[in-house]
């Protein structure tokens, strides 16, 4: 059996999509329940809805064997597990962003909002900038608004969050994209079960991108 963590919301549907067009498909999971875990030990695979944010926190200790984890997720909580592929869904970009008329002081410590701490701190490290992290966990254009930070440092999408709120990218920082995660224990130990998924998903997505 194969524990996959999927990450709940419209995300976790589309790549759960995905492992169903593989062939890994369990036709419970479909119904309209609140329940978490679903099998289908037929063809054996377990999956659960965890949150998004969690995804690596059970592939990384091995509840899960693999899983559909966010780059950003990826990047920010630098789990020890294994990223095996893209799947080129959830595509965004994180970036740097700030009110239209903001002017960057380079004497001055910046102030940054975000819900990303470690990938704020690597990138402003890189240019040797000196900041002042404030953490939050989410609604982070309105720091920037309510002068609680000079810039933001988020998930932009669409830039529709931004715009709506008068705030403007400044720089991108990195692309972002869903990835199939595994634990590296389950990797070794069923290396054979966690690359015909992994085969088999890459041909549905080939195919897909056709
Ligand atoms: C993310 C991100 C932005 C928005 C960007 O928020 O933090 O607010 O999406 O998308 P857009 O560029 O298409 O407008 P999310 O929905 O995850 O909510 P939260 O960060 O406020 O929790």
């Amino acid at each position: 059996m194969i524990n996959i963590a999927l990450p709940k919301g419209r995300l976790g549907e589309k790549a759960y999509g995905i492992f169903e067009e593989a062939g890994f498909e369990c036709p419970s999971i479909r119904e309209e329940s609140r329940k978490l875990i679903f099998e289908n030990a037929e063809v054996g695979v377990r999956y659960f809805w965890v949150k998004p944010s969690d995804v690596v926190v059970y592939v990384e200790r091995g509840a899960a064997d693999i899983g559909i984890a966010g780059k950003d997720i990826i990047l920010e909580y630098k789990p020890d597990i294994y990223e095996l592929l893209d799947l080129g869904m959830g595509k965004c970009r994180m970036a740097v962003a700030a009110k239209k008329d903001f002017c960057d002081r380079r004497d001055r410590t910046l102030r940054v909002a975000t819900k990303f701490p470690n990938i704020a701190r690597d990138y402003y490290n890189k240019q040797s900038r000196e900041i002042d992290i404030i953490k939050l966990n989410g609604s982070i254009e309105l720091a920037p608004i309510l002068e609680l930070s000079d810039v933001i440092v988020d998930i932009v999408e669409t830039g529709k969050t931004l715009y709506e709120n008068d705030l403007e990218p400044k720089q991108d920082i990195v692309d972002i994209s869903a990835r199939l995660v595994a634990n590296k224990v389950s990797h070794k130990f069923k290396n054979a079960e966690i690359n015909d998924i992994c085969k088999k998903l890459e041909k549905v997505l080939a195919q897909k991108n056709k």
